[in-house]
């Protein structure tokens, strides 16, 4: 009897809902933030080797505009060259200063240095994650624009606030 009910109780189930019914949340998979669209360069403008300083994604997070001269990943511009990082060093949140020579960010507080070439990842010191990237877009005219963060800006729960 148990087995004749609970068999009729699943095929009810199984009849009454459709594979394709079990709708995920609305939010479930999203992996990006409301980030705003910002111009923060003009390609012709810069030289190779040279920051250009600004804040993204809100007036509270510093962040560091570079054109290494070569090709890296998540470069833009005419030589696929311009990349952008939080300047905020992600160990305790020291800022980092770009050092020219040696082409790599440097945070003074405990030495951790990071690779703008190798999307910001971290060369040596205290620090365990990556120096967070700008997504950067590169328009017609020129423009380059910030479009979102790649890793979490240090000290925050969400890139957002
Ligand atoms: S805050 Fe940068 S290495 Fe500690």
């Amino acid at each position: 009897m148990f087995f004749k009910t609970s068999s009729a109780a699943a095929a009810g189930v199984a009849v009454g809902v459709p594979a394709t019914a079990e709708a995920a949340p609305a939010d479930f998979g999203r992996t990006t933030l409301a980030y705003p669209r910002k111009r923060v360069g003009s390609a012709s403008a810069m030289k190779v080797n040279e920051v250009v300083s600004f804040m993204y994604p809100d007036n509270a997070s510093p962040c560091a505009l570079i054109k290494m001269g070569r090709r890296v990943p998540g470069g833009v511009g005419p030589d696929g060259d311009i990349v952008a990082y939080s300047t905020l060093c992600t160990h305790m949140g020291c800022p980092v200063i770009y050092d020219g020579q040696a082409r790599s960010f440097k945070c003074n507080c405990h030495f951790s240095q990071f690779d703008p070439e190798m999307g910001g990842q971290m060369i040596c010191g205290q620090a365990t994650e990556n120096l967070p990237q700008v997504s950067l877009a590169f328009g017609s005219d020129g423009a380059i624009t910030a479009t979102g963060v790649q890793g979490l800006i240090y000290g925050r729960q969400s890139n957002v606030l």
